[in-house]
């Protein structure tokens, strides 16, 4: 049911772009009769497409999303998962290569793993698209789709002022004052967007920390301090369990958390359970922050415990990721939208950056319901049919 929602929208979201494309003529300098033109332009051929993990929603979505765009368009696909190991994914995509994909649509597990794989697909003309995470260290990545990063992490910590009432959901000053304890995590040190998530949280609490409306009461303010290596549930878990021990005893409560993703979220939800916090939020449990709308959180989020979400359309992803891979086989380059920000430390990767938004439980329904990306029911059981 849900892979053919997905595929279904991603076809539709692909058939826009490439419509698009077909008027709009490419920024490409290009004798055009070399490269041929609209959707016979790239017919055939194979596609590398290596995801990280099929522990996370989004990630089975992303894959299902790219793999029948291309299909639609007549390309094979090889889409591989890594189950979240670096040597898996290095060998998936050194056998890409070898089984001639003309070009690599990759989101890495390690953003610094991949540089020798990605000079032999440049020593082979292969084109190679970062998808969603930045690949670092290599001059050999031709184009990075992602979101706009920076600005996820912001819509996280005002999702946590909103929650604890300093801020309206519309941005203006709430009447709460605190002072409110909070505790911070972030995503995996591998991962290059677990920095650019962490900062557009932090420059967005630390005025409010600066004036004592915020407290970290543990102190644990550094990304080496709260960051959770591959992102794993577990281990957000314990490290809330652990703060809840050493930090939090003796009627002092944590009334907030910033957390980067869902599944942390979730970890972070359990141990607060665990230890006896409040139902539900009206009840007084902690704001807990999160990223992806993954089904089981968007449940949490309509059930009142989780506070809310950050919303990244991985169809629109998937659509980017396509018509990227598309102008670069006809030999034009990728229609960016930001040429300054994605340093990955030998060059500024040309990107298109995708728009974010924050779910709460009064916009599910017109976010995610109405949009076709959980049904009503779905939301309702926690689960995807
Ligand atoms: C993605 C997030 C995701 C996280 C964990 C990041 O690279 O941008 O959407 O929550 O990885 O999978």
């Amino acid at each position: 049911m849900k892979s053919r929602k997905f595929l279904a929208a991603a076809a539709g979201a692909l058939m826009a772009l490439t419509l698009a494309a077909c008027s709009g003529g490419g920024a490409g300098t290009d004798d055009p009769s070399d490269a041929p033109t609209g959707g016979t332009a790239t017919e055939g051929g194979l596609v590398g497409v290596a995801m990280p993990t099929q522990t996370s929603e989004r990630w089975i979505a992303d894959g299902e999303a790219v793999k029948a765009g291309l299909e639609e368009l007549g390309f094979d696909v090889d889409l591989q998962y890594a189950n979240d190991d670096i040597p898996t994914q290095s060998q998936q995509v050194d056998q890409m290569i070898t089984n001639g994909a003309k070009v690599l649509i990759i989101a890495a597990i390690d953003g610094t793993a991949l540089s020798s794989q990605l000079q032999s697909a440049a020593d082979k003309g292969i084109k190679v698209i970062a998808y969603d995470r930045l690949i670092r260290d290599s001059a050999n990545v031709d184009f990075y789709v992602t979101f706009d990063n920076y600005k996820v992490g912001v819509q996280q910590a005002t999702s946590l002022l909103v929650g604890l009432g300093v801020l309206n959901a519309d941005g203006s000053e709430g009447t709460a004052t605190g002072p409110f304890n909070i505790e911070l995590f972030a995503g995996s040190p591998d991962d290059n967007n677990a920095g650019f998530f962490f900062n557009g949280a932090m420059d967005t609490l630390q005025p409010f920390i600066d004036s004592g409306v915020l407290v970290v009461k543990s102190g644990q303010t550094d990304f080496e301090q709260v960051a959770i290596l591959r992102w794993q549930q577990d281990v957000a878990q314990k490290r809330m369990e652990d703060l809840l021990t050493s930090t939090y005893t003796g009627g002092d409560k944590v009334q907030g958390v910033l957390s980067p993703y869902d599944g942390l979220s979730r970890g972070i939800i359990t141990a607060l359970q665990n230890a006896g916090y409040p139902a539900t939020i009206s009840d007084g449990f902690p704001i807990v922050s999160g990223q992806d709308a993954e089904i089981a959180s968007v449940k949490l989020i309509n059930d009142d415990v989780q506070f809310a979400t950050i919303f990244k359309d991985t169809r629109k992803l998937a659509a980017q990721a396509i018509t990227s891979a598309e102008s670069l086989l006809a030999g034009e380059e990728p229609e960016a939208n930001d040429t300054t920000t994605y340093d990955n430390g030998v060059k500024v990767v040309p990107s298109y950056l995708l728009e974010s938004d924050i779910v709460y439980k009064d916009n599910i329904q017109s976010l995610l319901i109405d949009s076709g990306y959980w049904t009503a029911d779905e939301v309702a059981a926690g689960v995807a049919s």
